[in-house]
């Protein structure tokens, strides 16, 4: 951890613990397992970060995060680039997993960029989700095992994914390929991330219908909410035609720089608008979280004890305690 670092955190609580999280909110059940146990003289910047690291890995297995009534299937979207789609795809899947979640990544992405960050295979020729979308292959023919990870499985995204957008347009029932995809998977699942391009286009169509739930990431910069309302149309658009039970449950607000007015101004504005889809957990920008998909891996493996393991990992249990509460319904 860096000096300053430190100064971010008291006595091993994160600033959204210590700050604007209300013990009297709902959350009360995610805040009260995020309080960090005291072996250590706290004023080490080194314990705490290797106590923050044993949290987020789990090696025992003994930090549970409560799994949903029912599998939760949700699409993370904002047709802008760059916002934290991918990263948050990624290490919100790694972190439930890590904590007794069973999880699937499903790169929608002709980047592949979440395949990267997963460290699976995608060169060409690689069975994926552009398979599993255009011609039918099962779901489960396509998925890969993430390495470490051992209750995570990834449908990778090939190059093929960037002629989708096109094929599917004369394919029967275009925007439901991925939903019958999911649909006749055979094995049990609590969560279903969809990561999507920055686009509006069939594939995440195809996401918006396959899914329940949407999450969007906002980056805390210059315009982050332009283009928002735009979306929202679509969803809506997608609901009155296609997908009654759509609904956008969750925004993360991501690449938050303390250090400026404007990340609060938005992150403000982000409340007020939102209220309550708003996750209390907001994601520091920060280079180790940048880092992490050079090393085919999510922040919470590549640097565990971070301030962005730490984030992403109270962001899923935020989420996990909210679907828990959703009973199985
Ligand atoms: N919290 C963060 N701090 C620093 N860099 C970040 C953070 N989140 C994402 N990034 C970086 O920003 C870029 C865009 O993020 P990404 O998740 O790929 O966005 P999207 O999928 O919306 O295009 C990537 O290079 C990523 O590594
Ligand atoms: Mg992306």
């Amino acid at each position: 951890m860096q000096p300053d670092q430190a100064v971010e955190t008291t006595g091993g609580v994160s600033r959204e613990t210590t700050g604007r999280v209300s013990r009297e909110t709902p959350m009360n059940t995610a805040t009260e397992t995020t309080e960090w146990p005291s072996p250590w003289d706290d004023d080490l910047p080194l314990a705490r970060e290797a106590q923050r690291a044993v949290k987020v890995l789990n090696p025992a297995g003994d930090v549970s995060m409560p799994r949903p009534g029912r599998r939760r299937v949700m699409g993370v979207a904002n047709q802008k680039g760059g916002v934290g789609k991918t990263t948050s795809a990624v290490n919100l899947a790694v972190a439930l997993a890590l904590h007794g979640n069973r999880v699937m990544v499903i790169d929608l992405d002709p980047q592949g960029n979440a395949s990267t960050g997963l460290g699976v295979e995608h060169g060409a020729g690689t069975p994926s989700i552009y398979e599993a979308l255009i011609e039918s292959v099962p779901l489960a023919e396509v998925t890969q095992q993430v390495e470490g990870i051992p209750n995570l499985v990834c449908a990778p995204a090939t190059i093929d994914l960037a002629g989708a957008e096109v094929e599917l347009v004369s394919v029967v029932a275009r925007e439901h390929r991925l939903e019958r995809a999911i649909n006749n998977y055979p094995f049990e699942l609590d969560y279903i991330l969809i990561d999507c391009p920055p686009s509006l286009g069939l594939l995440t169509v195809n996401a918006l219908v396959a899914a329940k739930e949407v999450l969007i990431p906002i980056q805390c910069e210059y315009y982050a909410l332009e283009g928002l309302g735009q979306l929202l149309r679509n969803i809506e658009l997608v609901k009155v035609h296609l997908n009654q039970q759509l609904q956008v449950s969750t925004i993360l607000l991501t690449m938050y720089d303390k250090r400026t007015k404007l990340a609060d101004q938005v992150e403000q504005e982000v409340r007020s608008h939102f209220g309550d889809v708003v996750l209390k957990s907001v994601v520091p920008r920060s280079v180790r979280v940048s880092e992490a998909p050079g090393y085919g891996q999510s922040v919470m493996t590549y640097d565990p004890g971070s301030r962005g393991a730490t984030s992403y990992f109270e962001a899923a249990e935020e989420i996990a305690v909210r679907g828990a509460a959703m009973g199985a319904n």
